[in-house]
């Protein structure tokens, strides 16, 4: 489905009428920092006993109404690649207060072993179910190994304590970014409340080839390292490993995405940036 361009995340409206009896979960990614949920989509979802999942990838430190992003549906994930707010050098973690949800995810992350559950009862049954194999080597699920190692907590734990100091400084530049970003040639009107940007999002109005290989000139020329498409390669659809299972150019049906993916830039909003190189960058983008 399309997205809500002033929250890159699915439209809402868009997933409540695509809900049917198959629809087994809703798992809606919090795009570019920016908060993805409603009270009227929580509440619907609810409603109808559809389970949430919250893709917090791109958006550590983000609230819905004052409660942080990935605390409100049933399980959320987030990622500490080092391209995020804070970081591991690769790793990430899944959220959930779901007893079952957890140790699932605790099997599932190494190889699917049920030796890794720590709910007793439920490691229990599994052995139980299976008495043929031995109680240590059960596989429970077709998985692979994503377990992180010391190292990789030992740099995140050191992160975090800065984690919320520097999403502030973030927070900063990317109001100060919006605020000075020419709206005659670029996207503004974005919802910030809540949000928690680590990239400047750059998004031309026009659909304009001139201008666009203009900016880009102009970001290469400065030296501004950027993103065409945004996060991730733009139209997912457009992509090779999607189209085997699409319709016919069905990348025409997601107008906002297919805008972003010919339009749409992602520029990094690093914490040491003063707020004069955010006020530089303006200046750079505007002048094209
Ligand atoms: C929205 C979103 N989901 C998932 C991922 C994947 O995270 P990882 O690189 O840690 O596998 C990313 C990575 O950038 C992302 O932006």
């Amino acid at each position: 489905m399309d997205i809500n361009p002033r929250t890159l995340a699915m439209d809402e409206d868009q997933v409540l009428a695509k809900i049917n009896d198959n629809t087994r979960a809703v798992f809606l990614t919090h795009a570019q920092g920016f908060n993805g949920l409603s009270d009227r989509l929580v509440s619907e979802l609810e409603k109808r006993g559809v389970p949430l999942i919250e893709d917090v990838c791109e958006s550590h430190g983000a609230t819905h109404k004052g409660k942080k992003l990935g605390s409100i549906g049933l399980a959320s994930n987030f990622s500490f690649y080092f391209a995020h707010h804070m970081s591991t050098i690769e790793g990430g973690m899944v959220c959930t207060n779901d007893e079952a949800f957890y140790n699932a995810i605790l099997a599932l992350r190494s190889h699917g072993m049920t030796r890794e559950i720590q709910n007793d009862e439920i490691r229990q049954k599994w052995i139980d179910e299976n008495p043929e194999l031995s109680p240590d080597f059960i596989f429970a699920y077709p998985a692979i190994n994503t377990r992180n190692t010391e190292i990789g907590a030992v740099l995140g734990r050191s992160a975090l304590p800065r984690l919320d100091a520097n999403n502030a400084l973030r927070t900063r530049n990317f109001t100060l970014l919006i605020k000075n970003l020419d709206p005659n040639i670029y996207f503004t009107d974005f919802v910030l409340e809540g949000s928690s940007n680590y990239a400047f999002n750059l998004i031309l109005k026009e659909k304009d080839p001139a201008l666009r290989d203009r900016l880009e000139k102009k970001m290469r020329d400065e030296g501004v390292e950027f993103r065409r498409g945004s996060a991730g390669g733009g139209n997912q659809v457009r992509q090779p490993y999607v189209r085997p299972y699409i319709r016919e150019n069905e990348w025409l049906e997601y107008p906002e995405v297919e805008h972003i993916h010919y339009y749409g830039y992602y520029v990094g909003n690093y914490p040491s940036m003063s707020e004069e190189q955010v006020l530089e960058l303006c200046k750079v983008l505007n002048s094209i």
